[in-house]
């Protein structure tokens, strides 16, 4: 049986051998699998490797900062940010169909990401971090929403950067696996150990068109269901766990005020596979703290709900 630190010796010399002194290119999306890629590589080639990391503006609070902080910042990983928010928002105006709104991300990011290829000379591996569910699940050529996920995360598409050869450090190993070594390679347990979150980010969690003001008011609702989780000792007693802007008034009332605001669903589930979730229990206590957060600290809400259903039929993500 292997220890995460002799995985990480054998990537680490196998990433040498199959690159030597070339330069590598890498999508770094702040999820586990991207991110520890990223970290495997930094070790092996140290600045041989540039990331790319497309703020698409339709991440979590403060994602971008974060990302850059413990990339850039703490490791000394060449990352390159680019800052796209009002481009993604541009396309998507007007777009309201969740399978035209992933298309419509990722073309936009496929487009940004192959925008800062070009820019970086003689690179010619491209990484990615693909893990070996991603080898099976390619192979079984699934349909509907699943291929979906494959087309936009799946970079090898990319017309500039299809030319490149891949490695693919992580393609034999299973998510828990990934996360061990994540840890060995000095990345935190809060990030190796953090809930799934979907290429498309919030652009699937804003029901029907995308709108700034609708992003911020979730991102800050989003944060503030999380924070109480982690309090609450429930995070990591979820599979997934997040908030979803709908786009409908409800009325309430404030002293003497009445308000017409917009409404907040909270989503948590548990699940093994994901192919299938229960919603998780949370106490309600739990519920009510985040409820009445939301609802005082964000202007534009004036109600949450919590979503009871199962998947299936109901999928994990509302849209
Ligand atoms: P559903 O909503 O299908 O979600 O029950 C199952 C898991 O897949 C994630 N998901 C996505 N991930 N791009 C992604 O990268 C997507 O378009 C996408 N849609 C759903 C979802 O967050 C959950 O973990």
């Amino acid at each position: 049986l292997w220890t995460p630190s002799q995985i990480v010796d054998d990537a680490v010399r196998q990433i040498r051998d199959q690159v030597g002194t070339d330069k590598v290119l890498l999508g770094l999306s702040g999820g586990v699998d991207s991110s520890v890629t990223a970290a495997l590589l930094h070790k092996a080639i140290g600045d041989q490797l540039t990331c790319v990391f497309v703020d698409n503006g339709l991440l979590r609070l403060h994602e971008g900062d974060q990302v850059m902080d413990m990339f850039a910042k703490s490791m000394g990983v060449k990352v390159i940010r680019a800052d796209a928010e009002d481009l993604f928002l541009d396309r998507l105006k007007g777009v309201s169909d969740p399978e035209q709104k992933r298309k419509v991300i990722g073309n936009t990011f496929i487009e940004v990401f192959d925008a800062e290829a070009t820019r970086i000379e003689d690179v010619n591996w491209l990484a990615q971090g693909t893990i070996y569910p991603d080898v099976i699940e390619s192979a079984a050529a699934k349909t509907g929403k699943a291929q979906v996920i494959k087309s936009h995360h799946n970079v090898g598409g990319l017309p500039e950067t299809m030319r490149m050869k891949l490695v693919e450090p992580l393609r034999e190993l299973f998510k828990d696996e990934v996360r061990r070594i994540g840890l060995e390679l000095g990345l935190p347990y809060d990030m190796v150990y953090r809930h799934p979150f979907p290429g498309p980010g919030l652009g699937v969690r804003i029901l029907g068109e995308v709108k700034k003001p609708y992003a911020d008011i979730l991102r800050r609702a989003d944060a503030i269901f999380l924070e109480e989780l982690h309090r609450a000792d429930w995070y990591h007693k979820t599979s997934q766990a997040f908030a979803v802007f709908l786009p409908v008034k409800s009325v309430g009332v404030v002293g003497d005020g009445r308000r017409y605001e917009y409404v907040i669903a909270l989503r948590a589930v548990e699940t093994i596979d994901f192919m299938t979730a229960r919603w998780a229990h949370l106490p309600y206590e739990l519920l009510e703290t985040v409820s009445n957060r939301i609802i005082n600290e964000i202007s534009g809400v004036s109600r949450v709900t919590y979503d009871v259903s199962s998947k299936p039929p109901a999928t994990i993500e509302w849209e």
